[in-house]
């Protein structure tokens, strides 16, 4: 399988578009100093942003006259992404020291600046959501979808944080797959699901075809995304990742690697990218970014 050349440019372009978009959203809002520092670290330093990228390509399957709460959609999972990292690397939970090339939040700003970052990131988050950002020609929003939107995050968030918990829980233990799979679908399924979903019922209701097939396609990417993450963190480099590698190990993380070996790890991360494909065949050619953004999650190296 090789990464087709769209998928970096999609990525790329979306990168733009979300760097472009949370600019705008950070200025709108007035925090102190050294919160706002700690946000900006948090949130504008690199990271791939597949979250928002997911959010485009699904916003933009069809003709879609709301692609204004897309874009929201995109900044509030990528807030939400990047507050449970700056919180992920805290000293009580996994105490890392590198993130996306840099000190972590709390190494730069203390502590209680970098729990305080994620906490305002999160509620931030919703207030983009149900704000008329990218849309302010429009007379109101469409209710309909910012509530969607909103119960689809927040149930999201949730899982992330119970995703969390249970995996402290099982550092230095060895817990079944079933348990694993729990564990990773939670902590990070959930957010990239959220992701597609957000998007999703910005073009379709409830009632469409396309939903369980999107929804089918998010689960599958989800849990690969956490396998591969977890299989980088043995083979992957750390300047390449951004974060120290071998991590996992030092902490005595369960994860798939650790379960069932490296390379069982890799053909199941596989196994799951094909279930993504299989649940959106019948998009055809509408489907190909989606495809490949897959493939690029799969052959990533960070
Ligand atoms: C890392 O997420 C943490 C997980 C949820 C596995 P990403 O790999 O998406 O991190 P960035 O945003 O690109 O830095
Ligand atoms: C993180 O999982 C999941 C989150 C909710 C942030 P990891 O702890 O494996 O993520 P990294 O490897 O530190 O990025
Ligand atoms: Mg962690
Ligand atoms: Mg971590
Ligand atoms: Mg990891």
């Amino acid at each position: 399988m090789s990464v087709s050349p769209i998928s970096s440019v999609v990525l790329q372009s979306a990168q733009q578009q979300i760097q472009q978009d949370l600019t705008t959203v950070l200025a709108a809002f007035s925090i102190p100093e050294p919160l706002k520092a700690a946000v900006h670290h948090a949130v504008m330093i690199g990271g791939k942003r597949v979250r928002p990228a997911l959010c485009y390509i699904v916003a933009s399957l069809k003709e879609n006259p709301n692609y204004a709460a897309a874009r929201r959609a995109a900044v509030a999972v990528e807030m939400i992404h990047c507050y449970s990292l700056a919180h992920d690397d805290l000293p009580c939970m996994d105490n890392d020291l590198l993130r996306r090339g840099q000190p972590t939040c709390h190494v730069k700003f203390g502590e209680d600046t970098a729990l305080l970052a994620g906490d305002i990131l999160q509620s931030m988050a919703f207030e983009i959501l149900g704000s008329r950002l990218f849309d302010e020609t429009q007379p109101a929003v469409d209710a309909q979808i910012v509530l969607r939107q909103m119960q689809i995050l927040a149930t999201a968030s949730s899982k992330m944080v119970c995703g969390q918990v249970l995996d402290l829980q099982a550092e230095g233990k060895q817990v079944a797959q079933d348990a694993l799979e729990e564990i990773h679908r939670n902590k990070t399924g959930a957010l990239i699901q959220a992701a597609i979903m957000m998007a999703a019922v910005t073009l379709y209701q409830g009632s469409d075809a396309e939903i369980p097939l999107l929804r089918r396609f998010g689960q599958a990417i989800g849990l690969a995304f956490q396998v591969q993450d977890d299989i980088l963190d043995v083979i992957g480099d750390t300047e390449a990742l951004g974060k120290q590698a071998g991590m996992d190990a030092q902490l005595e993380k369960s994860t798939y690697p650790a379960l069932m070996g490296l390379e069982a790890a890799q053909a199941y991360a596989k196994e799951l990218t094909d279930e993504a494909f299989a649940a959106i065949e019948s998009f055809g050619e509408a489907g190909q970014e989606l495809r490949d953004l897959a493939t690029f999650l799969l052959l990533r190296q960070h």
